[in-house]
């Protein structure tokens, strides 16, 4: 069967900077540049994107173009059954990531809607004791859509999209981030203009861009620098490793990878200049946790705003949110789809109906509105909080874990000279020597440091989410879920047989 390629070398830049430019540019990016010393944080930021970022973009790229298969089947050429193990186990953990990132487009669509009316007067959320008045507008909405049924309902609405979005494969994925990726340039362009024009946007700007560089010596603040740059690229997902292998065969991905990382980083500076300049405006700070970035901080500056531009620049934040997540989530759904249909030579319908069924459970669980939490020490509802404990292990272990694995096994069982020939056969711009040896030692070494530094952490209770036994509970089922879920599902994935293709 032929593989259905990209109809332009546009759309298929589109569709890759479109599935990295997502929450983790417009908010995840600055709240943790906030978190971690505003300024000084370009300089980890930068070194992370330079030794690990573009050489795995490339890498990852460069397999997808030479076996033209989805992730999983590509790996196991890369390295027999350990590869293909590698490759399901990436499929299922940023499956689960992909169920809650669908299920917070979800509340994002919520707030999109109510922009249009109430979100700018606060409510009363009787459950968590929020009387009216008593706390800021993006507060007092995000726990009355998280807790309330309907929010399984708003997720529902982005599944749907979802599915349509890659019904046809890159030919639907092509015509929608044609529209949607350029749209998102506009409407950053509109903030940044807004924010820097305001009194004391000037000031937010300079403050991204001072360096205060005693917090350097924290290993705290380079894994979270290495780990922006893994999930601001989509590194670890399989998916540009899928959407490669839609392209010719003669595709220079030296330059590919160079534009979608260039694309994506420069998109993450200009939000991160326009997010800044606003709260400055605002003199709010940006509280360190993302989803209080883009649903407390941000509503509680936009509502300051004169008149009708309140709803204005509501509406376009939270539609500017949805684009580009939509734009995410998309790239791996299809990255999961090819999986499934190249091992298992099933229909793409077919394929879709049973991502739908499991995928739409997944985000229903981390949407569940029980509440559990009433006095907000934590994360509220039932949701929230597994969203919170798996995000914990997937975002914060797997993407790396990930990484570290196809890295050995490419540079090692593969070959670190092969992969360079490999990258080079159709390239411009060609790759040095010194690959081989980053490719060997150096990244296996950086991402066993953070990794190995982040499990000790959990010893000695760095992450200090503690309240209710019930709640410890909870985190326990995550883990044993989430290890479960991915090992052991990559371990059956990978055992079973291929089927060819008719
Ligand atoms: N690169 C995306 C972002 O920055 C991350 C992502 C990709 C998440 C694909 C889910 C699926 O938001």
């Amino acid at each position: 069967m032929s593989r259905t390629t990209w109809k332009s070398k546009f759309g298929f830049l589109m569709a890759a900077a479109g599935s990295a430019i997502g929450l983790g540019n417009i908010v995840f990016f600055p709240a943790n540049a906030y978190r971690f010393g505003a300024g000084a944080f370009y300089l980890p930021y930068l070194i992370a994107l330079i030794l690990l970022g573009l050489p795995i973009i490339i890498m990852e790229l460069g397999i997808g173009r030479v076996f033209r298969k989805g992730f999983p089947s590509s790996m196991n050429e890369v390295a027999g059954f350990k590869g293909e193990m590698t490759g399901w186990f990436a499929i299922l953990n940023s499956s689960v990531i992909t169920m809650y990132y669908i299920t917070i487009l979800g509340w994002v669509l919520g707030m999109l809607i109510r922009s249009f009316s109430s979100l700018w007067t606060q409510v009363a959320v009787p459950e968590f004791g929020i009387e009216a008045g008593t706390a800021s507008i993006g507060i007092s909405h995000f726990f009355s859509i998280i807790s309330s049924p309907g929010t399984v309902a708003l997720v529902f609405v982005v599944w749907v999209l979802n599915i349509f979005c890659i019904l046809k494969g890159t030919k639907t994925i092509e015509k929608i981030v044609k529209v949607l990726v350029p749209s998102m340039w506009v409407f950053m362009i509109i903030m940044i203009v807004r924010g820097l024009t305001l009194p004391g946007g000037f000031e937010g700007m300079l403050l991204l861009f001072t360096p205060d560089m005693s917090i350097l010596s924290s290993l705290e603040v380079w894994k979270g620098a290495f780990s922006q740059i893994f999930f601001t690229l989509s590194l670890g997902f399989g998916i540009m490793t899928t959407y490669a292998s839609y392209l010719p065969k003669k595709s220079d991905i030296v330059n590919d990878g160079l534009s979608v990382t260039f694309m994506n980083c420069t998109f993450e500076m200009i939000a991160g200049i326009a997010i800044f300049t606003l709260l400055f405006a605002f003199s709010i700070s940006p509280k360190a946790s993302t989803l209080g970035m883009m649903f407390f901080v941000m509503p509680e500056g936009i509502a300051q705003f004169p008149g009708v531009t309140v709803q204005l620049f509501g509406i376009l934040f939270f539609t500017l949110l949805l684009s580009a997540g939509l734009t995410s989530s998309m790239s791996l759904l299809e990255t999961v789809a090819s999986a499934v249909i190249d091992k298992f030579a099933i229909s793409r319908k077919k394929a879709l109906g049973i991502i739908f069924g499991v995928g739409l459970s997944g985000s229903i669980m981390f949407s569940l509105p029980f509440v559990v939490d009433p006095e907000l020490n934590a994360s509220g509802t039932l949701g929230l909080t597994l969203l919170d404990f798996f995000d914990h292990w997937a975002f914060g272990y797997g993407l790396l874990l990930t990484g570290l694995v196809q890295t050995i096994l490419i540079s090692w069982i593969f070959g670190a000279e092969r992969m360079r020939s490999v990258l080079n056969e159709y390239s411009k711009w060609k790759i040095g020597k010194w690959f081989v040896p980053l490719v060997k030692f150096v990244i296996p070494a950086i991402i066993t440091v953070l990794l190995v530094s982040g499990i000790v952490g959990e010893f000695s209770g760095l992450y200090g989410h503690s309240s209710t036994g019930n709640i410890d509970n909870l985190h326990i089922f995550a883990l044993i879920a989430w290890i479960l879920f991915t090992v052991g599902g990559s371990f059956i994935l990978a055992k079973m047989k291929e089927r060819r293709q008719a």
